[in-house]
């Protein structure tokens, strides 16, 4: 996971911030998120997800393009995040549109991980039904062995990649005692403006 130091825009510093807080602190899956999409019919869906990366133009994560979220996505660009640490008593929510990263971007990130959860990626397709778990595992397997005997490195599977959430708004919420929470929300205006308001808990 990645937080980049550089981050100029102010509501995005103000999330890496919080980011770090958790990472230092060691709070278990500190970097999960909650993705919502919605379907062509209007129904929304969601799930978690972990953050990849933080940087000036927004949230990344690492998924199956051809998924339920990948084909909702497809017809409907805009999504909501939410992020919650129990220890801070923080949430993060996001309101944005959702767009891949370029195939450069998605081939480093591939090729960084392990073997068999680069085996697991060309072999699962995510959110389709399967007859057995056990034929899927076997199936990862032996193409792991495969590719350790042969010394041949996996090609990223086009249907797998790097989304990137570009943010519209973030509200930072921070618990206070009896209901007096802070609510702070940021809306972006036009390209770097952004204005920030309070929000009533
Ligand atoms: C803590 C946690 C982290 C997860 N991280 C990812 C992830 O980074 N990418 C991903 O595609 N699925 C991840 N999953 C699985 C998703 O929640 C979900 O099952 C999967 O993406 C299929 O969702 P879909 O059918 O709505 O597309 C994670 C699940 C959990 C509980």
């Amino acid at each position: 996971m990645l937080i980049h130091t550089d981050i100029t825009v102010e509501p995005l510093l103000r999330v890496a911030e919080i980011l770090n807080k958790a990472m230092t602190r060691n709070l278990v899956d500190w970097n999960a998120m909650n993705i919502a999409t919605v379907s062509s019919e209007g129904q929304p869906s969601s799930r978690m997800v972990l953050l990849k990366k933080i940087d000036d133009r927004g949230f990344v994560f690492y998924s199956n393009f051809n998924s339920q979220k990948g084909q909702e996505i497809e017809l409907n660009n805009l999504v909501a995040l939410n992020f919650w640490w129990r220890e801070l008593k923080e949430q993060i929510r996001v309101e944005g549109f959702i767009e891949k990263l370029s195939s450069e971007e998605s081939d480093e990130y591939f090729n960084s991980r392990p073997l068999q959860s680069r085996v697991a990626a060309i072999v699962s397709k995510q959110s389709e039904t399967i007859e057995s778990y056990e034929k899927l595992n076997e199936e990862i397997q032996n193409l792991t062995k495969k590719f350790e005997e042969t010394e041949e490195h996996p090609v990223r599977p086009e249907h797998c990649g790097l989304y990137l959430i570009s943010p519209s708004s973030i509200e930072i919420w921070k618990e206070g005692d009896f209901r007096t929470h802070l609510r702070e929300k940021f809306t972006k205006k036009d390209k770097n403006k952004w204005e920030s308001c309070f929000l009533s808990p």
